[in-house]
């Protein structure tokens, strides 16, 4: 008998993790290297934030919480939902978890049984279909390449769906192709959905406030109601605000949905710190002109890292409406060699190249589902940045 279940053996480390390890070990050794392989801002958590739960520690706010919170932080999202979103829900329509990451992860347990098939559109987030795996469901992956703007077609989306779809999974600002889906573009997906009333939305809105189209963010129970009985809407104050390290995501859908939720999280973690709580309230409810100079900066980083991407021979490039990551395509460098003779065969050996010989750490394509692409980070900063696309610049060039 082996000691690792059937259901964990087959679990992958997330890549981006990965490459991230690998770069610092790189530089332990001495190597100069700029890391953009890490999905998460390089700011500070705002000083009034930080200040909130450190008044929390001071104030005895240390003991078990409710599950799966404290009712203020509850309510500060409930006025979130509503103030952001115009949604309305009641306490009982609230979840909050540790970290959006395990709200996901809760509801697929909550909700997925063996074989039931979770539709991904890809390129998507490195553990969602490792989620869906844990939970023992089927991921059904709905690739969308650069010729849509990385998103899914409706009619892609109705020939998916199966009697056992029990979930379509979508992130809009995208991790790692930014792609922002809008208001119309949502309703066109939800007049498949609204024929299929046995699939439920999971809305993945983490990088709502990283988002450069001027238009108003979008999410799909706000703009077509009719789909609110099914959808779970998940964010978390980890991109916006800066917080990735505190731990706390949250959710709201139908009440049944989030007993279910709430069912999972109190077997294992109960809650998410009760400190990070009285933090989560401080961030919701607290001031956001900490905000707009954090998207701009992204934006200035985002357009000198397209625009040196456009300038290499071999590389494609869209411009990313969200988030902070750029996904150029690599295909036209795929089968060059390397100064030292090594045929670069995938977007793997390119972004192995990148980090040994040009001293980047960036993830392959292929961790999203959808090879022939990599991704930088573009949280970090500009000098960082400039340098390494001088470098990714020069080891382009130097493969033949
Ligand atoms: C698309 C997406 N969803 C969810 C998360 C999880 O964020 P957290 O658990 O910090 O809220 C991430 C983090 O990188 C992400 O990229």
């Amino acid at each position: 008998m082996t000691l690792l279940s059937k259901r964990v053996s087959g679990i992958k480390p997330p890549m981006t993790r990965e490459m991230t390890r690998l770069g610092n070990e790189l530089a332990a050794a001495g190597r100069s290297i700029m890391s953009l392989a890490q999905g998460e801002p390089d700011f500070d958590t705002p000083e009034h934030v930080r200040e909130a739960g450190k008044s929390a520690i001071d104030s005895g706010k240390t003991h078990y919480t409710d599950i799966p919170a404290t009712r203020e932080l509850t309510e500060a999202v409930i006025r979130k939902f509503k103030r952001d979103n115009g949604l309305v829900f009641k306490p009982s329509e609230i979840t909050i978890g540790v970290g959006s990451k395990q709200v996901l992860y809760n509801a697929l347990q909550a909700t997925v049984d063996p074989a039931d098939e979770v539709i991904v559109a890809v390129p998507a987030w490195v553990s969602y279909l490792e989620m869906v795996r844990i939970a023992d469901g089927i991921p059904v992956v709905l690739p969308a390449t650069a010729e849509t703007g990385f998103k899914i077609q409706p009619a892609q989306l109705e020939a998916a769906i199966t009697p056992r779809s029990k979930w379509l999974m979508l992130n809009s600002p995208s991790n790692p192709s930014g792609a922002v889906y809008s208001a119309a573009e949502l309703k066109a997906l939800a007049e498949v959905l609204l024929r299929h009333p046995h699939v439920w939305f999971m809305s993945d809105d983490i990088y709502e406030k990283i988002l450069y189209t001027g238009e108003p963010f979008a999410t799909m129970a706000a703009v077509v109601p009719e789909m609110a009985s099914r959808c779970l809407t998940i964010n978390g104050v980890s991109k916006a605000f800066a917080m990735t390290g505190w731990r706390c995501g949250y959710a709201g859908g139908p009440a049944e949905l989030i007993r279910g939720i709430n069912l999972v999280q109190g077997t294992s973690v109960s809650h998410t710190s009760s400190v990070t709580q009285a933090a989560a309230i401080e961030a919701l409810d607290g001031p956001m002109d900490f905000l707009p100079p954090f998207v701009a900066a992204y934006r200035r980083r985002r357009d000198i890292v397209v625009a040196a991407m456009k300038s290499i021979d071999g590389v494609t490039c869209t411009v990313p409406d969200g988030a902070f990551y750029v996904f150029p395509g690599c295909k036209g460098l795929i089968g060059r060699r390397t100064p030292k003779g090594k045929t670069i065969a995938t977007d793997m050996d390119l972004c192995m190249y990148f980090l040994e010989e040009a001293g980047v750490a960036l993830v392959p394509g292929s961790a999203f589902e959808l090879p022939d692409h990599f991704r930088i980070s573009y949280a970090a900063s500009e000098a960082a940045l400039t340098e390494g696309m001088k470098r990714l610049a020069r080891a382009c060039a130097d493969l033949k």
